[in-house]
């Protein structure tokens, strides 16, 4: 019998093919929304490997209410979403998609760096709503990068290959804050966090979401920040205290902040945070581009492809 693989959105092909050459059934959840736990539960009833999302909520009474399956891979790199312990403990290896959407990660978080600290919002604003009345001398006044300090919170791949881009493009001092000591990162200099708070002109967050990072940046780490520091997340949303981060932003406590993760997703339109004019903030599109989400989608088939056979994942995030 055919063994079968539920994703639970619609992914791009390649890797859909690449199962499906491999004589795998698979099924994808043919609504295109975000399923609800329960609905999701129901369906993946009687399947042997699963393809999440990031909006996914994989718990341990999920895992243990699906007893045939045998492999989960997160179409993300963050794995948050799912209990990694329950599915230790039941045997059932998870995979992620790290690497391959590095690139498009770094990206945004720069395209962040540059919107927040130029303004994009308010100018676009201004240009589109009858505002922009003349070429104005003094206007829309920003920060630039070149020469300036970025202290990267969590020196892993995407915060290196940021830091690589900022130390190239834009001539910029790299510090970091991370529990190891890295090696070879552009003459990255490791900082507590305090003091990377304190000496940075950017400040961009590249941690995982788990006990320990929940809420690091609070009103305390803002405050530390210089007035004219702009704060990036392309992690994920709950690393900051967003109630906090608003108050931050409402009394200029920092310049801006770019975000690409929010808490929670979607945030609401009558959110605070969207009535912030120095709050530059995106859907969550990180690992949004065609290559970067084609080679997940082939990433999370090798990950299926690899668990149904019993082997070690590509990518597994859990030890078994
Ligand atoms: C991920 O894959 O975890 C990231 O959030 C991509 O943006």
């Amino acid at each position: 019998m055919k063994k079968r693989v539920y994703i639970t959105r619609s992914i791009l092909s390649d890797g859909v093919q690449l199962m499906r050459d491999q004589g795998l059934e698979v099924v994808i959840n043919d609504q295109d929304l975000p399923l609800p736990y329960s609905e999701l539960l129901t369906r993946v009833q009687g399947f042997d490997a699963l393809i999440t999302m990031l909006s996914d909520k994989i718990d341990e009474s999920f895992l243990k209410a699906c007893p045939q399956l045998k492999v989960i891979s997160n179409y993300a790199v963050g794995y948050n979403n799912i209990d990694t312990n329950a599915a230790t403990l039941l045997g059932i290896p998870v995979g992620n998609t790290p690497d391959v959407l590095t690139e498009a990660t770094a990206e945004v978080a720069l395209g962040l760096m540059i919107a927040a600290s130029r303004n994009f919002l308010s100018a676009n604003k201004s240009a589109s709503d009858g505002a922009w009345k003349n070429w104005d001398p003094t206007g829309h006044l920003g920060h630039a990068l070149k020469g300036k300090t970025l202290g990267v919170i969590g020196l892993g791949r995407i915060g290196q290959r940021l830091a690589q881009m900022c130390a190239h493009a834009f001539s910029m001092k790299i510090q970091y804050y991370s529990q190891s000591i890295k090696e070879n990162t552009f003459g990255a200099i490791r900082l507590d966090l305090n003091s990377l708070l304190k000496e940075s002109d950017f400040v961009s967050i590249h941690l995982p979401l788990n006990n320990q990072t929940k809420k690091l940046i609070g009103l305390k780490e803002i405050s530390m920040m210089k007035r004219s520091a702009v704060l990036i997340n392309t992690a994920r949303g709950e690393i900051i205290d967003q109630d906090d981060l608003v108050t931050a932003l409402k009394n200029n406590l920092i310049f801006a902040a770019g975000l690409d993760v929010t808490d929670p997703e979607p945030l609401p339109i009558e959110h605070e945070l969207f009535a912030c004019q120095n709050a530059f903030i995106l859907p969550h599109i990180g690992s949004a581009t065609y290559e970067a989400r084609r080679d997940m989608s082939i990433l999370v088939a090798k990950n299926i492809i690899a668990g149904l056979k019993g082997e070690r994942l590509i990518a597994q995030v859990n030890m078994l």
